[in-house]
């Protein structure tokens, strides 16, 4: 079973109350979505593999360490993902950027795959998969499988707000991708938006209703 791991840091909790609160408008919304994303990407990048290198200091020769070239590549799961892809970027800038565009019924509350355009070499590269709620799971694992059918191998789901319904959906169906959050909720309601949450992350990065 793949790895659930919410990055309870205290900077994230505190951050994350602030996009919670109904009163918090668009322009703040979206400058902490970012914040929260370029923490959690902080944290998850803590087993990049590094490697040996030669430098010149002012005062000499030494070895020291440097990331060994790992490939990297952010995926937003249209259209909220996108409210976390500066943040990731802020902190890992040469990473590639692929879309996945996918819609939510709103009556089957079952997800579409309307869109997708990634990197050419996929396959050699490690995902982040963004996207602020894994309220059911169908969007997360809808984009792991487009990802999966084109050759990616290896990836990780990273939201800001699961839903424990969610978790289970993306590992039960996809037990090698971990995920992390920055909390973990209560439940779905019944129109399967996460409660307590924090509304609908789109709408919200977008000043859209
Ligand atoms: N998508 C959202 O934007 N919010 C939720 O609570 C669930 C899905």
């Amino acid at each position: 079973m793949s790895k659930f791991t919410v990055l309870n840091h205290p900077l994230i909790q505190h951050k994350l109350t602030i996009i919670r609160n109904k009163d918090t408008g668009t322009r703040v919304f979206r400058e902490v979505a970012n914040e929260i994303a370029e923490l959690m990407v902080y944290e998850i990048t803590r087993d990049l593999p590094l490697e040996d290198v030669t430098v010149q200091t002012p005062m000499g020769e030494t070895v020291q360490k440097t990331l060994s070239g790992k490939k990297l590549a952010v995926i937003p799961i249209l259209r909220a993902g996108l409210g976390m892809v500066d943040g990731v970027l802020q902190l890992i800038p040469a990473a590639k950027v692929g879309h996945i565009g996918m819609y939510r019924d709103e009556k089957t509350l079952k997800p579409h795959e309307y869109f997708v355009k990634l990197p050419s070499d996929i396959e050699q590269r490690e995902l982040f998969i963004v996207d602020p709620m894994l309220a059911t799971g169908g969007s997360a694992n809808m984009a792991i499988e487009a990802l999966k059918k084109r050759g990616a191998q290896h990836m990780r789901l990273v939201v800001l707000v699961a839903a424990p319904e969610g978790v289970k959906a993306v590992q039960d169906q996809n037990p090698d991708v971990d995920i992390y959050a920055a909390a973990l909720d209560e439940k779905l309601n019944e129109n399967g938006y996460i409660f307590p949450g924090l509304g609908d992350a789109g709408d919200r990065l977008f000043g859209t209703k």
